[in-house]
């Protein structure tokens, strides 16, 4: 495994505050690209993008909606929504996965984002973008060129979160000390 990738994977902020600079199509297209290669159940592929470059629309909904704040000085959203039809079980794992896929697209190519939680209001969410009833935004992403440089969030420690062949038996002192 390359060290290279996982520094980059290391080094992903959520990007809340954007300079104004156009972000191309190009580049946001590119990200949805690489997004298609997230894996899902049978390869059902649910998810769709929609991409919003009207900067109006985007402080629009900033009014609307506090937590959407991000999209106050965001030049692009693209929200990611799930197809309940096309994976009935999975939509809503296999969508995340495309949409954490997206994310860190952008993130290779220097485009700061955050996702913006859609699942509390869902109904305004898909209105937003007129999306059908059967269908379920589970990202959206306010985008842009970062403006701050977040330093990262606390995580919980190793051995709170993992545990050794059965659940609650933890990594005993020495484990990570092992190559
Ligand atoms: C499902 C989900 C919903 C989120 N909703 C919001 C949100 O509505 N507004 C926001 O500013 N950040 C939101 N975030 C970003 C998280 O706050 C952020 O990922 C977390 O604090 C860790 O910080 P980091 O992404 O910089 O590592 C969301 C992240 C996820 C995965």
């Amino acid at each position: 495994m390359s060290e290279a990738c996982v520094e980059s994977l290391l080094k992903r902020r959520s990007v809340r505050v954007f300079r104004d600079e156009e972000v191309p199509l190009e580049s946001l297209l590119r990200a949805i690209e690489v997004a298609r290669y997230a894996p899902s159940a049978g390869n059902r592929q649910p998810w769709r993008f929609v991409i919003v470059r009207d900067v109006r629309k985007l402080r629009e909904l900033t009014e609307k909606l506090h937590h959407a704040g991000p999209l106050a000085t965001a030049r692009a959203a693209v929200m990611v929504l799930a197809n309940v039809d096309e994976s009935p079980t999975s939509y809503m794992v296999d969508t995340s996965l495309a949409a954490m896929y997206f994310w860190l697209a952008l993130h290779c190519m220097g485009l700061g984002a955050v996702w913006i939680q859609t699942l509390r209001n869902v109904e305004e969410f898909r209105e937003f973008v007129k999306a059908p009833n059967n269908y379920i935004p589970i990202a959206l992403f306010a985008i842009g060129w970062p403006a701050e440089q977040p330093e990262p969030k606390k995580r919980k420690d190793l051995r709170e979160i993992t545990y050794m062949e059965r659940y609650g038996i933890p990594l005993s002192e020495g484990t990570l000390d092992l190559p």
